[in-house]
């Protein structure tokens, strides 16, 4: 009989930790509302005690996402657990995860305390959850560097409180698949009540292990693995939730016989989703959801494949969700076919933003003769990012350039109902628009990552940019969309400048996390 392997998806919670990533309200809601496509068991919407922004996009998603946990994250701190159960509390299934570190660096160092006093700092926040709701996870932070007695006293001390799920981060990414087995292995044998709870594991990828560690973690008896898509996370990055779950799937001969929940057809958009709300590419070859992934360059290679398929490829590119971009619609297919193809996207959207998007598809088949599911993602996505008004709209632009590589270039924006126009110049057309914008803006940006990509294959495709940002030290990204790749450049710009500008998204961190 197989046994099931919880899935908790904290992309929106230790993904967006990553310096950048930060994601407006409707971003989060949609990658939330993909995660539940995906089959995740439990979504981390987000650390509520952060902001208020943060414990509303929590609310949100607790309110909106059904069949699923959603989780809220809490230091042990009363405050943090308060504002996480208002966050989780109309969710069908809500779920409190708190904690505190349990190493001795971390707790000499950050939390200046003795080891008795963190333990009773545990106690109290279980039994705080407790009060308000039963599914309650406790995490040891720094796991792997604790001393192992202490650790299973900490643990032993959750299970008295009553937590039901307890988890095991390997916070600073340090451990090695067979010592995080005899690390798993001497928790369950020496924590009283183990038995009654889920072992979870959450690895981090600073040495590049964090799927192997997940992977051992769960032959050593782990039924919970915390993930986030395309790795997103801290540093390194967390264990990427397609890696874990296609090894489990494809090598089931050597792992056992492990079923998780999640529908894997559903990888590909997930991934897409997130890179694209997060402004983090993916890099082409990266394992699964990478371009390159299925991509066989080499003449042998080749051979094999069209003799057979078994010869160079583990699993199919189908089987994770590429390749699924359907012709959809004309010119011809009207709002009503429009909506209702949003709806089977996974799109519910109020009609003035089916209007607008509906105007943008309807430009979008002048501009190209197939119009497919991805491009329409794509425009539902980059109008997703704007939830309201912003400081700096455009309204026209213009660049040229010529063989000496020169570029001249002008852009008019309105800004507080007034309409500024300036030129700039620069080394192509993109860097002179960047540099006219940057005149009527004004925030001193550094332009730290430029990215682009083709949504479909074909000489009309749309092109994605996405770019990063710098402003006084923090990080912003932006993503446009346009089959005119230095229009999608322009918008991208202008989102991420507009988020600094308004500040409105400023990177949030955990304090206490690494
Ligand atoms: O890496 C870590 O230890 C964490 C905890 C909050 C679980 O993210
Ligand atoms: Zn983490």
């Amino acid at each position: 009989m197989s046994e099931r392997v919880l899935v908790f998806d904290t992309t929106l919670r230790d993904g967006e930790q990553s310096p950048g990533a930060t994601m407006s309200e409707n971003e989060k809601i949609e990658v939330a509302r993909q995660l539940v496509r995906l089959g995740v068991d439990i979504i981390e919407a987000g650390y509520p005690a952060a902001s208020p922004g943060d414990l509303a996009a929590v609310q949100r998603i607790a309110r909106e996402c059904k069949g699923v946990t959603v989780a809220g994250l809490a230091r042990v701190q009363f405050i943090d657990i308060d504002a996480a159960w208002e966050a989780v509390r109309y969710a069908e299934n809500p779920r409190i995860h708190t904690f505190v570190s349990s190493s001795p660096i971390h707790m000499q160092y950050q939390l200046r305390k003795e080891p008795e006093e963190v333990l009773e700092m545990a106690r109290q926040a279980v039994r705080r959850c407790k009060g308000y709701l039963s599914d309650v996870q406790f995490s040891a932070m720094d796991a792997t560097r604790s001393d192992l007695d202490f650790l299973c006293r900490m643990f032993a001390i959750a299970i008295e409180e009553g937590a039901t799920t307890l988890n095991i981060p390997d916070t600073v990414g340090y451990t090695t698949p067979e010592e995080f087995v005899r690390l798993i292995e001497y928790v369950k044998e020496h924590t009283p009540g183990i038995e009654k709870v889920v072992i979870s594991v959450h690895c981090h990828d600073d040495l590049g292990m964090a799927t192997a560690n997940t992977l051992a973690a769960v032959t050593a008896g782990a039924r919970q693995v915390e993930v986030t898509v395309n790795g997103l996370g801290e540093r390194a990055g967390n264990t990427s939730l397609e890696e874990v779950v296609m090894a489990l799937k494809t090598r089931r001969d050597f792992f056992g016989d492990y079923e998780t929940r999640i529908n894997t057809q559903e990888i590909v958009p997930a991934s897409r989703l997130v890179s694209r709300a997060s402004g983090i590419p993916v890099q082409p070859n990266k394992a699964i959801v990478g371009a390159n992934a299925f991509a066989h360059e080499s003449g042998i290679h080749q051979d094999g494949m069209i003799k057979h398929r078994d010869t160079y490829e583990i699993m199919t590119p189908d089987s994770v969700g590429w390749g699924q971009t359907k012709l959809v619609m004309g010119k011809h297919s009207g709002r009503a076919g429009f909506r209702e193809r949003l709806r089977e996207l996974g799109y519910e959207v109020d009609p003035d933003r089916l209007m607008s998007l509906y105007q943008r598809f309807i430009t979008l088949t002048d501009r190209k003769k197939h119009v497919t599911d991805a491009d329409i993602i794509a425009i539902v996505e980059d109008q997703l990012q704007h939830d309201g008004p912003e400081p700096y709209s455009l309204l026209a632009w213009r660049a040229s350039s010529g063989s000496d590589g020169k570029a001249q270039a002008a852009v008019i924006l309105e800004h507080g109902g007034i309409e500024r126009e300036a030129t700039g110049s620069g080394n192509g057309q993109i860097d002179a628009l960047y540099s006219a914008i940057d005149s009527i803006v004004q925030l001193g940006a550094e332009l730290e990552e430029y990215h682009i990509d083709a949504i479909t294959p074909g000489d009309d495709a749309q092109g994605a940019v996405t770019v990063r940002v710098t402003v006084d030290g923090r990080t912003y990204s932006g993503h446009g969309v346009a089959t005119d790749i230095i229009e999608s450049s322009v918008k991208a710009y202008l989102t991420a400048l507009n988020r600094a500008a308004s500040a409105v998204v400023a990177p949030v961190r955990v304090e206490g996390t690494v």
